[in-house]
């Protein structure tokens, strides 16, 4: 069926609706001589009509799914509720009904992604999700298609605004963690609960989508392993600045020979690495790859348009899809089984904090366990002491995790050690 008007349904209205709404009303005029058709949002999915009557027409307010799923001129569905279900069901039941859709949930697509999008090949639609990793910024887009060319061998980024606006307060004004926090939560960066920000979750569900798509096998978010930022100090803030780096949360993926590595933890990165300077909110994802060697991307991972230019983006490409017919163009591109490794199959680089007994001998007995574990130790400085106890900061060079855990659980044992005060693993340019 030829239409001469795409119609558009919204589930949603809360921050990204609000801006997908926002951004489709200022392009109306704009549509037809951008993707050569006129597309309008026909209806809303709402709870409460009252709550949102200010925000968009009221007339297009609907309270049921069965208004939009039997709808035959409704040819895509947005979906920007959040949550597992019941956005699962709808979405299964839109390209069902051979509805287009497009997600910016990032729990749903670093769970049930590929599933969904079996369902949208099946049905000859498009699902496309590219707001549901680093907001406003393209990048499952450029991965998809122009990088395609390319064996990608790791992605690495910082994905989560919140944790970032976090460290940079503590980085530039030596805040602890639960003071910078609090101010996240009163400039409306944290979430009343911001327990999937600062434990790794969120990073590590935009972790596991861009490494599927980046290495052609599903990865899924039970994959990764996440460490959040809570026990970050400003110490070891001073004093990753003393060693020229910075501290931050990244999402690293790895293609390896012996398979795929998907981590999310704080790291302690050269001052002079890119991603270094990526301050307050903002997100940046690092790409390398064989042919374009290293590729950056950087900007807002979150907000209502930025979210919402990326919602938007994949709403316009399913407009041009359909005119030419060719839904389902770039769907799940994952067409191997690569191997996911365990952490303690992974290797790392760590920096330890820890207090001593200052006496004769410490050092030497310390550096004996590491030895007999493996790891070796690249520098050593003794930073404060008093009369019972010295405070060593410890760099290893890399080694597998597993080893370093044997080793730091002997350590943990040795009545000369006082405290590990922190461990936090190191990126080396
Ligand atoms: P939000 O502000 O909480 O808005 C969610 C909206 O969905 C609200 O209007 C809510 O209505 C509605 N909703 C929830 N469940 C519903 C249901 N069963 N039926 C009808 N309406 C329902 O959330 P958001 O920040 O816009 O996030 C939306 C999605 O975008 C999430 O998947 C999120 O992970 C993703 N995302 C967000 C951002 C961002 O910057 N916020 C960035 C990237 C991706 P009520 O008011 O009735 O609860
Ligand atoms: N909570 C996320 C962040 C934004 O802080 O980056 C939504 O993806």
């Amino acid at each position: 069926m030829t239409q001469d008007m795409y119609k558009i349904a919204l589930l949603g209205l809360g921050t990204v609706g609000g801006g997908v709404y926002d951004i489709l009303e200022k392009q109306k005029d704009e549509m037809a001589h951008k993707v050569g058709r006129n597309l309008e949002i026909s209806k809303i999915l709402v709870r409460n009509k009252a709550k949102y009557a200010d925000k968009a027409d009221v007339s297009k307010f609907v309270s049921n799914w069965e208004d939009i799923v039997n709808d035959e001129s409704i040819s895509i569905v947005v979906e920007v509720m959040g949550g597992i279900e019941p956005a699962r069901t709808y979405i299964e039941e839109a390209l069902k009904a051979g509805k287009h859709v497009v997600t910016a949930n990032k729990d749903l697509m670093a769970t049930e992604g590929h599933h969904l999008l079996e369902v949208a090949k099946e049905n000859h639609c498009d699902l496309l999700f590219e707001a549901a990793v680093a907001g406003g910024i393209p990048i499952i887009r450029p991965m998809k298609q122009c990088l395609l060319g390319n064996e990608i061998t790791e992605v690495m980024g910082i994905i989560n605004g919140t944790t970032n606006f976090i460290l940079t307060k503590m980085s530039e004004d030596g805040m602890e963690f639960v003071d910078a926090l609090q101010l996240a939560t009163d400039l409306g960066y944290a979430e009343a609960d911001p327990t999937a920000d600062i434990e790794g979750y969120d990073a590590g569900r935009k972790l596991a989508i861009m490494a599927s798509i980046a290495f052609h096998t599903p990865v899924n978010f039970s994959h990764v392993y996440t460490e959040g930022i809570s026990k970050i100090s400003a110490k070891d803030i001073l004093y990753a600045h003393e060693l020229g780096s910075e501290i931050k949360l990244l999402g690293i993926a790895k293609n390896t020979e012996t398979g795929i590595e998907v981590k999310v933890h704080p790291t302690i990165i050269p001052a002079k690495h890119p991603l270094a300077s990526v301050k307050d909110a903002f997100n940046a994802v690092f790409v390398h790859g064989d042919a374009v060697d290293d590729a950056m991307f950087y900007g807002r991972g979150a907000g209502a348009l930025p979210t919402g230019s990326a919602v938007v983006g994949d709403v316009l490409d399913i407009a041009r899809d359909m005119q030419y017919n060719c839904a389902g163009r770039i769907g799940c591109g994952c067409y191997k089984e690569l191997p996911i490794k365990e952490l303690g199959d992974t290797e790392s680089s760590f920096y330890i904090r820890m207090r001593l007994e200052d006496r004769a001998g410490t050092l030497a007995a310390l550096a004996g366990v590491f030895g007999q574990y493996g790891v070796s130790i690249s520098m050593l400085l003794q930073k404060d002491k008093n009369n019972e106890s010295a405070e060593i900061v410890i760099v290893t060079y890399d080694v597998l995790e597993k080893q370093f855990e044997e080793a730091m659980k002997e350590i943990t044992t040795m009545d000369m050690v006082k405290e590990i005060c922190s461990v936090i693993r190191v990126h080396h340019a």
